[in-house]
Parts: C-alpha cells; sequence; structure tokens
C-alpha cells in the first residue's frame, strides 16, 4: 500500500516536470525533440531560450507582426495557439537543458 501511495505522489510531479505539452509534437517535426535537434539549419532550436522571448515570439508570429525570414512558416504554425497553449509551450522549452 505505502509502495502504491509512493507511486501515485511521484507520477504527477514527473508528469509536471517532464511531459512536453499535447501540441509540442507538432513543433517537434521542426524543432527535433525538446526543441534542440531542428531539422534544418534555418529552424532554431527552442531548448533552453528565456520563456518571456518564446511567448512574446510566438504572439508576435500569431499576430503577423513578426515577419521576414521563415516567419510565415510560424505565422502558419502558431494560428491554433491559444495564450495558454503559448505559455505551456514557452514553459516547457525554456526548461529544456
Ligand atoms: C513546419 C516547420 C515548423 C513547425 C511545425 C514549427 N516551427 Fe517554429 N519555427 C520554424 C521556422 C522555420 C522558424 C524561423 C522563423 C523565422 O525566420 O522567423 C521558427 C521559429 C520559431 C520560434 C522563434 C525562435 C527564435 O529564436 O526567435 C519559436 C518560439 C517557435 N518557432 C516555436 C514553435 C512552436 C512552439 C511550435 C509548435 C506549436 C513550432 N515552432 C512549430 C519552423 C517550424
Amino acid at each position: 500500500m505505502k509502495r502504491v501511495l509512493a507511486l501515485l505522489m511521484f507520477i504527477p510531479m514527473f508528469a509536471i516536470a517532464a511531459e512536453p505539452p499535447t501540441k509540442e509534437i507538432v513543433c517537434r517535426a521542426c524543432h527535433g525533440a525538446a526543441g534542440a535537434a531542428p531539422l534544418m539549419d534555418l529552424y532554431p532550436k527552442l531548448n533552453g531560450q528565456n520563456k518571456g522571448y518564446l511567448v512574446s515570439s510566438l504572439k508576435a508570429y500569431k499576430a503577423g507582426s513578426r515577419q521576414g525570414g521563415m516567419a510565415g512558416v510560424m505565422t502558419a504554425q502558431s494560428m491554433s495557439l491559444s495564450d495558454a497553449d503559448i505559455d505551456a509551450l514557452a514553459s516547457y522549452y525554456s526548461s529544456q537543458p
């Protein structure tokens, strides 16, 4: 019984610390696992980036105010993200080594 309780207490902590947000599966296709291994040289790494910068970048893509380079790709990607998604994804990537 004690073991089961210990396990039950451990699972949520593990989930918060290590589980990526559901929508990360899409980002992974281009930015790689944990945002650390982009598919191409022109795709940025996201791991360890400041959370505030990630939030403001995603909101700028979504608003269409960040343009140039390959921004069009991210404008399309960010359209389906809510503020809560953006916050969760930014928290996740900023905490990756
Ligand atoms: C189809 C490929 C593709 C997918 C899928 C994708 N990205 Fe991107 N991402 C890019 C490219 C290309 C850029 C560079 C855009 C530019 O030049 O501004 C970029 C840039 C970014 C940046 C800005 C990084 C910086 O250093 O300024 C963030 C943040 C980002 N992506 C987050 C995400 C998140 C979160 C997701 C998942 C919801 C995602 N991306 C999905 C291709 C992709």
